[in-house]
């Protein structure tokens, strides 16, 4: 925490933030529950002159360990938003996710969240899992609205490199047919999906930032940064990133790198892609898929609201 505070301070001036200009603060991780209230209150100290009004601050949570010290703690910080990795409401599955909390615990931590005063709270779900059944997701999804919740982020499950299912990789398994019926069934429900993972009566203002192409502090051991077309990368052992947290890899990005990626973004989220960053044959064939009704035009901005095919459009228009 110590660290994190001295490359803040070092990121405040490289990206010479003025008084009241942050407009979001997420909180993530790792698991952000297991480190007390008390040792964040340097950093809110160092953060809240530059915070502007009404700020959406986020934080992570895991419900074995966000207790209601931490939640109340928290919320005295500032934080107006937790976002719990739940990932399902069933027993079985939580163990084969090698997840520590129970279902009750998932539920008792959204509950304990709206008690000691929180208005916006997310949860996470994670579906394409092995042993994945219809049931088993309407059960979740049930579970999860009968909880005081505004926002869901649902991911499929993905086999990361060096984490223990990398040596299961049949852990994984999507049924692109469940999934379509998984974004159905969350938006019957009321929550609006606005990206490909995340649906909510209430859109996290931070999550939109970056699919924005927003400029963001990135701080913390395995965290990433951008400012205009440089990417900053902090170290990602933990250790070497406590000894010198101001030693920053930068990655200098091309301006066709920021426009794939804007590309890239805008259709997978309800920001959209202005016209203004097509190509001209770009252009062409983003106008032969609205004339298909597969995307819109709205005001000089191309829309996908399929997020499911985002990436084939994306792939289409930009081969
Ligand atoms: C940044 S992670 C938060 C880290 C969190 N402490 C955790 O336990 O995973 C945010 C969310 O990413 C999702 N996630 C983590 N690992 C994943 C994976 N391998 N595949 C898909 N989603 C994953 C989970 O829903 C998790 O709550």
């Amino acid at each position: 925490m110590s660290a994190l505070k001295t490359q803040l301070e070092f990121e405040l001036e490289r990206f010479n933030a003025t008084k009241k200009s942050i407009e979001t603060v997420f909180i993530g991780g790792g698991t952000p529950s297991t480190v007390s209230p008390e040792l964040y209150k340097p950093i809110f100290k160092l953060l809240n002159p530059y915070l502007k009004e009404n700020i959406e601050i986020t934080s992570e949570a895991n419900p074995n360990s966000a207790t209601i010290e931490w939640l109340s703690g928290m919320r005295e910080l500032g934080v107006n938003r937790i976002s719990f990795g739940v990932q399902s409401f069933n027993a079985k599955k939580l163990k084969l996710l090698n997840r520590a909390h129970t279902p009750d615990q998932a539920k008792n931590a959204v509950l304990n969240a709206a008690n000691v005063g929180f208005k916006n709270i997310s949860l996470d779900l994670i579906y394409a899992t092995f042993g994945d059944t219809k049931e088993l997701l309407e059960n979740d999804i049930k579970t999860a609205f009968s909880l005081p919740i505004n926002h869901i982020s649902a991911y499929a499950l993905t086999i990361e490199e060096g984490t223990a299912f990398e040596s299961k990789p049949q852990m994984s398994s999507e049924q692109l047919s469940l999934t379509s019926w998984i974004f159905e069934t969350i938006e019957s429900k009321g929550f609006k999906q606005y990206e490909i993972s995340n649906f909510g009566s209430y859109n996290s203002t931070h999550n939109l930032g970056y699919w924005q192409y927003r400029d963001y502090i990135g701080a913390g051991s395995g965290a990433v940064g951008k400012l205009g077309l440089t990417r900053f990368y902090p170290h990602t052992i933990i250790e070497k990133y406590i000894e010198n947290p101001t030693e920053i890899r930068e990655e200098i990005l091309e301006s066709e790198d920021k426009r794939i990626e804007q590309i890239f973004l805008g259709f997978r989220s309800c920001v959209g892609v202005n016209s203004k960053v097509l190509t001209q044959d770009e252009l062409k064939r983003a106008q032969i898929l609205v004339d298909e009704n597969k995307i819109s035009l709205i005001y000089e901005t191309f829309y996908n609201d399929d997020y499911l095919l985002a990436d084939e459009i994306t792939l289409f228009i930009s081969s």
